[in-house]
């Protein structure tokens, strides 16, 4: 199978590019994000803290989480229920980031990510999937853009679906969860040593696709 890795902080736009990309290919495209989203959701709605490993560590094992791919499209499951369009408010961003630095969390995850990269051709995008989750993927790409450039990106994003948000308040959420994605014990976000450093501050979205195309396709 053949898998490709993308890592980079919040905000870089790896979801939109990979999902393109994946498309075109006639890939899978995994968001692991959406994965530690589901847990901070679910940790939430049992009204647990999510930093504190020690209360969310039995819960656990009752958590059972799933993808589902639907025409290449991904869903998350919790047992029956469809939360992927519970997941995407900055409530569970923060909970997810939370979630994530635990290694009981980290853990749980690590055989459901690697299972779907065995059995499917895919482009799996996350913090730690080049150095930690997919150390053997045929191509690592850490994608990246200036903290300004990815809070103006989201500020855009989150204003056309109508949310009623300031550009400070978006640009200091970006600061705050790439310091704690970057700065946590475990996993922490940085690029693989042999991975391809795309830096998209200048680029529009149609010449990120193209650029990660031709990068995915030199080294197939
Ligand atoms: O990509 P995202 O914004 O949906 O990710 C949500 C949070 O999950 C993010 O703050 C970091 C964490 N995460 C992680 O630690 N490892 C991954 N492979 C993917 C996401």
């Amino acid at each position: 199978m053949i898998n490709i890795a993308i890592d980079g902080p919040a905000g870089a736009g790896k979801s939109t590019v990979a999902k393109a990309a994946a498309s075109a290919l006639g890939y899978i495209y995994v968001d692991t994000g959406a994965l530690y989203r589901a847990v901070g959701l679910f940790i939430k709605e049992n009204g647990k803290n999510t930093k504190s490993e020690y209360e969310i560590k039995p819960l656990l094992n009752d958590l059972k989480i799933s993808l589902k791919f639907v025409n290449l499209e991904q869903r998350v499951f919790l047992g029956e229920r469809d939360v992927t369009s519970f997941i995407r408010t900055p409530e569970i961003s923060m909970a997810a980031s939370d979630v994530s630095a635990h290694p009981a969390v980290r853990e749980f995850l690590f055989d459901l990510q690697r299972s779907i990269a065995r059995k499917n051709n895919c482009i799996m995008d996350g913090r730690d999937i080049g150095t930690v989750v997919l150390p053997k993927a045929q191509v690592k790409i850490f994608l990246t853009a200036s903290p300004e450039e990815r809070a103006k990106r989201r500020y855009n994003e989150l204003s056309e679906k109508g949310q009623n948000i300031n550009y400070d308040d978006v640009l200091a959420d970006v600061i705050r969860r790439d310091n704690q994605d970057s700065n946590r014990k475990i996993a922490p976000l940085r690029p693989a040593k042999d991975a391809i450093i795309l830096d998209t501050t200048d680029n529009t979205l149609s010449q990120s696709i193209d650029l990660l195309l031709k990068i995915i396709k030199e080294n197939i």
